[in-house]
């Protein structure tokens, strides 16, 4: 068993300041059990209720509204910087964390035959577009293997190991999508840097999920997401840029702020609805005021200890094996359990249960592979409870394994 997994014991569930469950501060569906807030995330209620409020004052004068969007939208960037701890100068928004690191694909200069290196734990989308990169240099990928219980040095030399004199870009996952671990971005940053070789942090659960994400990471350009841990309306991502790349880099949509410097010109976007944008601190702020982020993040890594626990004592009564996951720099509140048999490598593979799982047990969780293994990846947030995870354990886990019987 992994007994750091076995520690501790399940936090109280939060409330809200007139003692309402937390859980009231969102519209979720209350007939569906939320596990999986690692990837759309969730907004809360009042959160939306601005959202619509800047859309109302779009909606009634469009010509005021988009005369004063991009100073709007570089305000939004200035409350939204203090979060992430990253001056509002080395700051620029975008749609999403794809769409940071399509921004890095797209701007940096062509090197023809060039490689890039990304590893086995990356994000699919963002490792596609590396492929398309390195096929428009007529380069190649060359992926590092890092063991999923690899610890910093470890996962920083396999991600070097890769490294050669072509290298153009590096491209490293702070939080990774399927295995949900930390890679050491702060010694890739240092190493990178030291041969001279950008580096793409893609920090998309990151953002609130620590308090400060950049502390120590030396990397020319770090995108993440506002809307997973962070809470913001859907389509608000955050790119910082400190190194020399950063006035090379342009927004996806060229627009009239083409000619001003780093961040500027990422504030105007043509006519597009940013009302995310703008909303966006509003949810930063929110959460703070309403349980603390500290609070939030203590206590959903309390409780994605309880639901790994529980959750793979449950399949382990199910198939007398152990299922906890020994992840090397695990994360707090994303967190893995094993999969029995062979669930989630079949056709569709992990998407395909997890679907199965929302249809027929009504559950959102994530359900994704790493090296021939199933993992069911369990997130948790301010709204979650314990009970959240040991009705999965109790109601949710036979039926898996029963599903993964009938695929053996
Ligand atoms: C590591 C990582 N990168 C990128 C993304 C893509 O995020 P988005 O769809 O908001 O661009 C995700 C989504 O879960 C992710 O986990």
């Amino acid at each position: 068993m992994n007994t750091a997994a076995l520690q501790g014991t399940a936090p109280s569930p939060l409330t809200l300041p007139d003692g309402r469950p937390a859980r009231d501060a969102w519209s979720l569906d209350p007939g569906v059990a939320h596990l999986n807030h690692g990837s759309f995330g969730a907004v809360p209620t009042r959160v939306l209720r601005r959202q619509a409020d800047l859309r109302a004052q779009m909606e009634g004068s469009p010509v005021r509204w988009f005369v004063g969007l991009p100073a709007r939208t570089a305000a939004a960037r200035g409350r939204i910087a203090p979060h992430l701890g990253v001056d509002v100068d080395d700051l620029a928004l975008v749609p999403n964390a794809s769409g940071g690191a399509s921004v890095v694909f797209a701007s940096l200069p062509v090197g023809p035959g060039c490689e890039v290196v990304v590893t086995d734990h990356g994000y699919g989308a963002v490792t596609m577009g590396a492929h398309r990169l390195a096929r428009r240099w007529g380069g190649t990928v060359r992926t590092a293997h890092v063991p999923l219980a690899a610890g910093p040095q470890e996962a920083c030399a396999a991600v070097l190991a890769e490294a050669t004199d072509r290298t153009a870009l590096i491209v490293v996952d702070h939080v990774t999508s399927p295995t949900a671990r930390f890679l050491p971005v702060d010694l890739i940053g240092a190493a990178a840097r030291e041969r001279g070789i950008p580096l793409l942090v893609d920090g998309a659960h990151v953002p609130a999920l620590l308090a400060q994400p950049l502390a120590g990471v030396d990397c020319d350009v770090w995108v993440g997401n506002l809307h997973k841990f962070g809470c913001a309306p859907r389509g608000t991502g955050v790119l910082v840029a400190r190194g020399p790349l950063r006035s090379e880099l342009n927004p996806l949509i060229d627009s009239w702020g083409a000619d001003k410097p780093f961040p500027a010109r990422f504030d105007e976007q043509g006519t597009l609805d940013l009302t995310s944008w703008l909303a966006a601190p509003d949810a930063l702020d929110e959460i703070e005021r309403t349980f603390g982020w500290d609070t939030v993040r203590d206590h959903s890594t309390r409780l994605a200890e309880h639901a790994t626990r529980t959750v793979a004592a449950a399949f382990a009564q199910q198939t007398g094996e152990d299922h906890s996951v020994e992840v090397g720099m695990p994360v707090g509140p994303i967190r893995l359990v094993r999969l029995p048999g062979t669930l989630g490598l079949g056709p569709g593979g992990g998407n395909a249960v997890r679907d199965r799982a929302l249809a027929e047990l009504g559950v959102e969780c994530a359900v994704t592979a790493f090296g021939g293994q199933g993992y069911l990846r369990l997130s948790a947030h301010a709204y979650n409870t314990p009970a959240d995870y040991d009705d999965f354990a109790e109601r949710c886990v036979p039926a898996l394994t029963a599903w993964a019987r009938e695929t053996s």
